[in-house]
């Protein structure tokens, strides 16, 4: 019979990533509960209307990568390929869309792209909304929760990008500029390039086409259009964050969602590849009302969990806490795994693996010491008599003792 494979871009995670990215999440959850965030979790599955309202109709996101299907009733869902829209339509849904929120959440996302080193098309986020406060004091906090992750987690050559694309005003104006100094050029545009021309024209900015970019350098900079508070917005970022963490004024960078309305950043880290931003997200003041509620200015960002595990990948050490609990007959295995209960309800960061088979005690050795185990705890014909475990250590010094079942609990917990 055939075999099934997985879907392309969503691959099976085995042991060293699963440990890893147990152990990130734990380290982001420890940073986000100090900033006094909650946690929230949405469903996977939503209304295809909350993206294409959210995102908007012009991002890559809704045209090219979202998951849609309708289900038995003719319904439009949509796999989420991102947090932002559900946190904010799951507050409305509440009411609570009036006062102030500071929520975080993980989970999977999903987005048709093309997979690649570091693109998945499910992948994992950690992403934090802090809704309900306006442009100041709340974009500061947002950045620094970035700049504790990037000193909690000491990553290197990463840098953060931050630019501000004004409010409604500033943007119109600079719109128009932008269109104007475009007008010559509109005849050397790609087709997909006229359509973002068309709806966004904005997304132009962030294009990877070389001459394009060059002709775009030479234009007219969103920067000019900015107010001296948004400009100093800007300045401020630099000068409190910029002792601990590189940070570039990037006036291209506009980000792919179409909700962004104010300050927007990603962090990018040159041990990436091509997909080298690992970070985004900026303010989103428009979006609870595109979404139909209340007035209420938000700013976020999320995290792509892969990406930051593949930076650190080389720091992933895995634990050496590994023991390996040995009997030398079938009779002793009730009370072996009796004692292996109890060692584990000691101390869980040691990782006990049990080998109470048939095999000879020599290939039980061999076996524990293929595994990486630091000791191996021996029960054997005089062990049990006399209600005792040795215990065998792997390094250098290779010592081994007799211990009570009450000492061995002790030296468990301590290891
Ligand atoms: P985003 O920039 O689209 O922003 O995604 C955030 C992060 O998710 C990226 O920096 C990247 O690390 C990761 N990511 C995105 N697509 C993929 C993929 N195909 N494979 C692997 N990782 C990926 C957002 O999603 C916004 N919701 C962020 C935000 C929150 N803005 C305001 N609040």
């Amino acid at each position: 019979m055939d075999k099934i494979s997985s879907i392309r871009g969503m691959p099976d995670v085995f042991e060293s990533d699963t440990n890893y990215l147990a152990e990130l999440n734990e380290t982001l959850s420890k940073i986000f509960l100090s900033h006094n965030l909650n946690e929230v979790n949405t469903p996977i599955l939503e209304q295809t209307e909350l993206f294409i309202r959210s995102t908007g109709v012009t991002s890559d996101i809704v045209n090219k990568e979202i998951y849609s299907f309708n289900d038995r009733n003719e319904q439009s869902l949509s796999l989420r390929p991102e947090g932002t829209a559900g946190v904010v339509r799951s507050i409305i849904q509440k009411k609570l869309d009036t006062a102030e929120h500071k929520l975080w959440y993980q989970g999977p996302m999903f987005r048709y792209e093309r997979p690649q080193k570091g693109r998945f098309r499910q992948f994992n986020q950690a992403g934090v909304e802090l809704l309900g406060f306006e442009e100041g004091s709340s974009d500061l906090e947002i950045i620094s929760i970035v700049c504790d992750i990037f000193i909690e987690l000491e990553l290197e050559n990463s840098v953060l990008r931050i630019n501000h694309l004004g409010d409604k005003d500033t943007k119109e104006k600079f719109l128009s500029e932008l269109l104007k100094y475009l007008k010559t050029y509109k005849g050397e545009l790609s087709d997909n390039d006229k359509e973002k021309l068309n709806k966004n024209p904005l997304r132009l900015l962030d294009s990877k086409d070389a001459d394009l970019k060059d002709f775009l350098d030479k234009g007219p900079k969103i920067i000019d259009f900015l107010s001296s508070e948004q400009l100093n917005l800007l300045d401020k970022i630099q000068s409190v964050f910029g002792k601990y963490v590189e940070i570039e004024l990037d006036s291209s960078l506009v980000r792919g969602l179409d909700y962004y309305t104010g300050l927007v950043f990603e962090a990018v880290s040159s041990n990436l590849g091509a997909q080298d931003s690992f970070l985004g997200g900026g303010r989103y003041d428009e979006l609870s009302k595109d979404l139909g509620g209340k007035e209420m200015p938000a700013i976020g960002f999320a995290i792509g969990l892969e990406r930051l595990n593949l930076i650190k990948k080389k720091k992933n050490i895995k634990s050496n806490k590994v023991i390996s609990f040995v009997t030398t007959s079938s009779k002793m295995n009730a009370l072996a795994f009796k004692i292996a209960q109890l060692l584990r309800s000691h101390n869980y960061d040691v990782r006990l693996e049990t080998n109470f088979t048939d095999a000879s005690l020599k290939a039980k050795l061999r076996k524990a010491s293929k595994l990486g185990a630091k000791f191996v705890f021996i029960m054997g014909e005089e062990e049990f008599e006399s209600d005792t475990i040795t215990v065998k250590s792997f390094d250098e010094d290779g010592y081994q003792v007799n211990m009570s079942v009450d000492e061995i609990l002790d030296f468990y917990k301590d290891i």
